[in-house]
């Protein structure tokens, strides 16, 4: 059955017009704002109104198995936070509150990184609903992230969710043999403590070349990622999260080769380079993201303007490679979104940018996921997905 790509939208309740005003009085610090979700995780429990609680009923519950055989991933729903998001994988149980069913921390680098100089690195574009960064890697280095995911996965688990760790090169790094080593070493300190790893060859906000340009380079990583894997018990799930802005061509010869060393999934996709904000169908312009002017125009743009080109990958992916496990992430805002985008065949989706313009935004997701589902006449979304 055909899937129209229809861009699903919300009323605003009150509760996202207390963050429009948030946003309004932390204006001037939006990194700040950015980095105030871990509060609201932390202390949804006891805000009367918010009831923020992990859920762990059967209605959404979700579970993603691998051809290969990897270690299935078990979520209490289909919605994941995106990278970025934690970067620093500290409280990881608390986003169990907001109920995400599963959390992708990183991106972390083999070292410490301050990211880019330049303040501020974030900002919202209000009409568009919609953020860019040029956060650059900010990140407490692989090994302190993954100790902290070890010592929390348990709690997490408990709370209903998977941990994936996100990598990526370290930027700067010149030749090949020493990038190769550097991402090496950080996927396989990740391998140890996540349920899955996510490689991160697509950021746009370090200047430097994106992996996921270079296909003699992707196809070494992943060689070597994935002869790296086979060495290890258990076999975990590996994906590869890609740009938006690839043309088909450029995505089809990646998952080629994806595919052809046994990558379990991708996640579509990453920021939207800002360069290239006037391909969106947007009404902020190249000229409205001031704060990335200092830092040379690195930096990527994030909500509701991607989703119609994430929905086109999702699809473009699924008809040619319905074996890979897909993560749709970009623009996704609402649940009948979410609907559509598992009825393509996604496994799950990942958000991040929402967090920022609705209210608890993984619960009202989920109530309009529910609805989607009971219009349709399946009782839970297992039901839905055997059927598809
Ligand atoms: C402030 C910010 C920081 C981000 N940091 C990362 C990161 O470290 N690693 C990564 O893979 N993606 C990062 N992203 C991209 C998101 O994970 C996601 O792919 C993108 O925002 C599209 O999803 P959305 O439209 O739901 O926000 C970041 C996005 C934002 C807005």
């Amino acid at each position: 059955m055909a899937i129209d790509c229809v861009n699903h939208d919300y009323y605003l309740l009150k509760g996202d017009k207390i963050l429009a005003l948030i946003r309004r009085i932390f204006k001037n610090s939006t990194e700040f704002r950015h980095d105030s979700l871990k509060y609201a995780a932390r202390f949804a429990p006891f805000i009367p109104f918010i009831g923020g609680r992990p859920d762990l009923s059967e209605k959404l519950k979700c579970r993603i198995t691998f051809k290969d055989r990897s270690c299935p991933l078990y979520l209490s729903s289909p919605i994941i936070l995106a990278a970025g998001a934690n970067k620093t994988a500290s409280r990881i149980s608390d986003f169990a509150n907001l109920v995400f069913g599963g959390i992708t921390v990183g991106t972390a680098t083999r070292n410490f990184r301050e990211g880019n100089p330049h303040r501020p690195r974030l900002g919202f574009l209000e009409e568009d609903r919609s953020i860019y960064n040029s956060m650059g890697l900010n990140n407490d280095g692989i090994e302190m992230i993954s100790k902290r995911v070890d010592a929390q996965l348990t709690y997490a688990h408990k709370a209903g969710m998977s941990v994936g760790i996100s990598v990526a090169e370290t930027p700067g790094l010149i030749s090949d043999d020493i990038k190769l080593k550097d991402v090496l070493e950080s996927f396989a300190i990740a391998y140890k403590a996540a349920d899955y790893v996510e490689i991160n060859v697509s950021c746009p906000n370090t200047g430097e070349n994106r992996i996921d340009l270079d296909t003699r380079f992707t196809e070494l990583l992943f060689s070597e990622i994935m002869n790296f894997r086979k060495t290890q018990c258990p076999r975990k799930a590996v994906y590869a999260k890609l740009s938006p802005d690839m043309s088909e061509h450029q995505l089809i010869s990646t998952l080629d080769i994806l595919s052809r060393y046994g990558v379990n999934g991708v996640v579509l996709g990453n920021t939207f380079p800002s360069r290239k904000i006037g391909e969106l169908p947007m009404f902020s312009k190249y000229e409205d993201l001031k704060s990335l002017r200092a830092d040379g125009d690195k930096g990527g743009i994030s909500g509701r303007p991607l989703y119609q080109n994430t929905f086109w990958m999702v699809q473009t992916v699924k008809s040619r490679y319905p074996e890979m496990s897909v993560i749709a992430c970009g623009g996704i805002d609402q649940g009948c979104k979410i609907y559509d985008l598992l009825r393509l065949g996604a496994d799950a989706v990942q958000c991040y940018s929402v967090v920022a313009f609705r209210w608890m935004p993984a619960h009202a997701m989920r109530r309009e996921l529910s609805l989607a589902l009971k219009k349709d006449g399946f009782a839970a979304l297992s039901e839905m997905q055997s059927k598809e």
